[in-house]
Formats: structure tokens, C-alpha cells, sequence
């Protein structure tokens, strides 16, 4: 594995890498039973751990450039040379009043960050892909929401709701297939409803807003280091050799907010001491995989290998994985599921060579109300995402495209779905059932809570309520 592609070799500093990975190893290991066993504190979760993990984490994987990163981008994004960013990144954090997320349309070379601070601006970076994986931008969501709604303050009742729910709507609108946003924006407005859809009181909106959007955030924290816990559990033993896994997209912190799903089971096994090296699929025509999965095993230190999406049935027939990992965008009550486009063929080819087919994903990609994948909306996006590379047209001019973003694996190609409930197995019905059932006991707080951290005062709220209403239903 590479420090890099584009860093040249005199910026590489061996022996503080190596004495990175015994850190890198000890920080996963510690956020990983952190996440898993702190059930208590996830209320008031997101905030401090959002704080922590990034301080702790810029510190220990960069303690040169970690402190220039931890004071926002500029000292990396003025550099002069294109060196290309280090130091562990989650899709977002919080700074102070606003959200910033990492801008993910320049990855791997350039480290931009993007400031949300409304709704409005949640369903501009969701929809032009700026963040993007299921899990985080139903966090996103919920917080643009939720900063919406803590301008309208001191909006009159009516025009709050409206405002709210429009733009609610909005953001669900965004993108179709990820099931998570519509969930997302699900509890908000249940949240809504609790406190009081036209409460005199915009003060207690915005803070139970807040205070939901915070657990959602929280919630998924923990969620992802559940699963990840239990998926490092089943995965295949092998000896005298590394365990070979293959993956698709793009499924690590950077698409789930924190952690990861299936690249959060990749890290727990690895840094849990598994000998491991995982194929990354480049995942035509996004490039996800070789983009963005590439890079996050590249700061996890995890050794790893970028196939061309068309390579892996080969290295399936060559015996040369023992199990696929992939992520959800949304899973059908039959277990049938929606993912990057790829994953079916991949899903397809595993089957045919015996190879465990295992989708890593929290509950709130699953949807229980859709029945099976056919009955799943599945985003169109632009034919220049097919038609071009980076820009520049390969195809002749005029030339039409068809582009899904997503595509259905039937339940019965996949082997297990992991989730933070445990590890279900076909028929994937009735296990779906139980693992909702097992979640509500384990949180039946949820909704009804009252916030826990103090949410963001918008001083201005008064003179930015009409703006907000006007433009947060848009999208
Ligand atoms: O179009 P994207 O990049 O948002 O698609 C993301 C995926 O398909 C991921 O595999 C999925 O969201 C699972 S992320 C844990």
C-alpha cells in the first residue's frame, strides 16, 4: 500500500509512520469500544464525539499537519505543491455554529470543505454529491433541518411549519433510492409533531429539532460500531495467509458520517489484529471505490488494491477472495437490496463461485414498507457521468447513456445482512422483523426524548426566518 500517490517521497516520513501505526491501531481499537459500549452516553454522543474522534484522531494519524487540519483547511489548501490530503476525515463535523462537511466531488487530491447552515444548503451539497452514502446524508439532512429550524426562532407558528416541512420535503427529494434520508426526515417531522407542529414556542421546536437531529447522529455512531463489531466477528478465518475481501463503492466514514459499515468491519478486523488486504472495485462511473475507498484505507493504513469493477469476477473464479463486503442504500422488507450499481453482477459472480455475499447496513437503510426491490425507486443520473472521465468526453458526440446509480441484488444472492442488531440470516423476512423489534426495546426512548446538548442560538433568528422559509423548499 502507497502513502499516496502524489506525495513525493521526501515528504514521506517513515519512522513517524511507523510509529503512526501503532497509535492508528490503538485509536481504531479504542473508537471502536467506545462506540460499542457507550450506550449511555449516546445522548450527547454526536457533538463530543464528533470533537473527540477528529482531535484525537488528526493528532494520532498526522501530528505534523494534524493541528494545521484541526484549525480548519487553509494551511492544506493554500499549499503550494498538490500534496495530497492525510489525516482521518469523517463526511462532517461540527464547527461551533455550523456544519462543515468535507467536499467529496475533489477527493483524493484536494481537501475542500463546504459550510452548511440551513437546509437549504444540506440539499445543495446532498444533491450535487458534495456528501453522499445512505447513512450520512440522513445525518446531513437532519441537521440542515434542524439549523433551519433554529432560524425560525421567532417565526410566527404558521410559517415555521410550513417552512419545516417544506423543506423537509426538500431534502427528501434529493436523492430517491437512499432510504435513510426519507427516514431521517421521518423522525424530524414525528419530532415536529411532538413538540408541536404550530407551537407558539419556535424555541422549543428548534431545540427538540436540534435535539433529535443530535440523536439521529448519535444513534448512527454507535449503530455503525455495532455492526461493524459483529461483522469482524463472522467473517471467514483462513490460515497462513491474509484473509482476502473485496468490496464496492464506498463505505467507510466518509459515506456513514463517523465510522463505516462494511469499511467499519474492514478496519475493526484489521485493527483488531486480522492479517487482511481487501480489493477495492473502482465502481464505475462515480468512482467511488477508486476515489474515496482507496483513500480511506490509505489513512487506516489497511493494505488494499483497486480492480477495475470488470476484474473482480476474475479474481472470484481464481479463488482469490473469501468474502465480498458491500453497503445499502435501501433494503426491502424481503431483504432484497438497492446499492451501487455493480453490486448485483458482483452479488451474481460470488454466488456462482461460493464466495459469502455480505451486506453491511444499520436498520435505517432497511425500509419496511417497501416490500421487495422492485418496488424500489432507483436514481437516474446524468448520461456525462458515463460519457465522460473527469471531465473529457470518451464517447463520440451525441452519443445517449443510460445511468442508474443503483441496482437490485435479490435476497437470495446475499448471505448475511449485517446490522447493528446482529447478523441475520435468510430467510431475511422474519429476521428483519425481529431485528426492528429488538431495536425498539433497546431504544424506546426514541422520538419522545427531550434534547441533550445545547443547540446552536441564532442571534440573527428574526431577520433570517422569511429568507429561510423561502428558500428551504427548494429542491
Ligand atoms: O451514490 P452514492 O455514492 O451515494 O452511493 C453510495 C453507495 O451506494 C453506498 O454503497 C451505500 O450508500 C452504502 S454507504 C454505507
Amino acid at each position: 500500500m502507497s502513502d499516496g500517490p502524489e506525495r513525493p517521497p521526501e515528504e514521506r516520513r517513515p519512522d513517524a509512520a511507523s510509529e503512526h501505526d501503532a497509535e492508528r491501531r490503538k485509536f481504531f481499537r479504542d473508537f471502536s469500544r467506545e462506540v460499542v459500549t457507550s450506550a449511555a452516553t449516546v445522548i450527547n454522543m454526536a457533538g463530543s464525539l464528533q470533537r473527540t474522534s477528529a482531535q484525537a484522531a488528526a493528532a494520532i494519524l498526522d501530528p505534523v499537519g494534524g493541528a494545521a487540519l484541526l484549525g480548519g483547511l487553509v494551511a492544506e489548501t493554500t499549499a503550494p505543491a498538490p500534496v495530497a490530503p492525510s489525516g482521518f476525515r469523517a463526511a462532517f463535523r461540527w464547527n461551533g455554529d455550523r456544519l462543515v462537511l468535507v467536499d467529496q466531488r475533489k477527493l483524493p487530491h484536494v481537501l475542500e470543505e463546504f459550510e452548511v447552515t440551513s437546509a437549504s444548503d444540506a440539499a445543495y451539497a446532498i444533491r450535487e454529491m458534495i456528501v453522499r452514502g445512505a447513512p450520512a446524508i440522513g445525518q446531513v439532512a437532519a441537521i440542515g433541518l434542524a439549523l433551519t429550524a433554529n432560524r425560525l426562532r421567532t417565526a410566527g407558528p404558521f410559517a415555521r411549519k410550513a417552512a419545516i416541512s417544506g423543506a423537509a420535503n426538500g431534502l427528501a427529494a434529493t436523492r430517491p433510492t437512499a432510504v435513510n434520508l426519507r427516514w431521517a426526515m421521518d423522525r424530524m417531522l414525528a419530532r415536529l409533531k411532538d413538540v408541536g407542529e404550530y407551537s407558539e414556542d419556535g424555541n422549543a421546536v428548534a431545540d427538540a429539532l436540534w435535539g433529535e437531529a443530535e440523536r439521529i447522529v448519535g444513534e448512527a455512531t454507535e449503530d455503525h460500531g455495532r455492526l461493524a463489531t459483529l461483522g469482524a466477528e463472522v467473517l471467514p478465518r483462513v490460515d497462513g495467509r491474509p484473509l482476502q475481501l473485496l468490496t464496492h463503492c464506498n463505505t467507510g466514514p466518509l459515506a456513514c458520517g463517523q465510522f463505516g459499515t462494511a469499511l467499519g468491519v474492514v478496519q475493526v478486523a484489521f485493527h483488531g489484529g486480522r492479517d487482511l488486504h481487501v480489493w477495492v472495485d473502482e465502481t464505475r462511473p462515480y468512482l467511488q471505490g477508486a476515489r474515496l475507498t482507496a483513500w480511506e484505507l490509505a489513512q487506516a493504513g489497511v493494505p488494499h488494491t483497486v480492480v477495475a469493477d470488470v476484474a473482480a469476477a476474475s479474481l472470484l473464479a481464481a479463488g482469490r477472495v473469501d468474502a465480498v463486503l458491500v453497503g445499502a442504500d435501501r433494503i426491502a422488507a424481503n431483504g432484497d437490496t438497492a446499492n451501487k450499481l455493480g453490486t448485483y453482477p458482483l452479488a451474481l459472480a460470488a454466488a456462482h463461485h461460493g464466495v459469502p455475499f455480505l451486506v453491511c447496513a444499520p436498520l435505517s437503510s432497511v425500509d419496511p414498507a417497501t416490500p421487495d426491490g422492485a418496488a424500489i425507486p432507483i436514481e437516474q443520473r446524468s448520461p456525462d457521468e458515463v460519457l465522460r472521465f473527469r471531465g473529457t468526453l470518451v464517447a463520440p458526440e451525441g452519443t445517449e447513456a443510460w445511468n442508474p446509480a443503483f441496482d437490485v441484488t435479490p435476497a437470495g444472492l446475499i448471505s448475511a445482512i449485517v446490522t447493528e442488531e446482529g447478523v441475520l440470516r435468510p430467510p431475511f423476512g422474519p429476521a428483519i422483523a425481529a431485528a426492528f423489534e429488538q431495536a425498539d426495546s433497546r431504544r424506546p426512548e426514541r422520538v419522545t426524548a427531550g434534547g441533550a446538548v445545547d443547540p446552536p442560538r441564532d442571534e440573527t433568528a428574526g431577520a433570517a426566518a422569511g429568507a429561510a422559509s423561502a428558500t428551504d423548499t427548494a429542491g
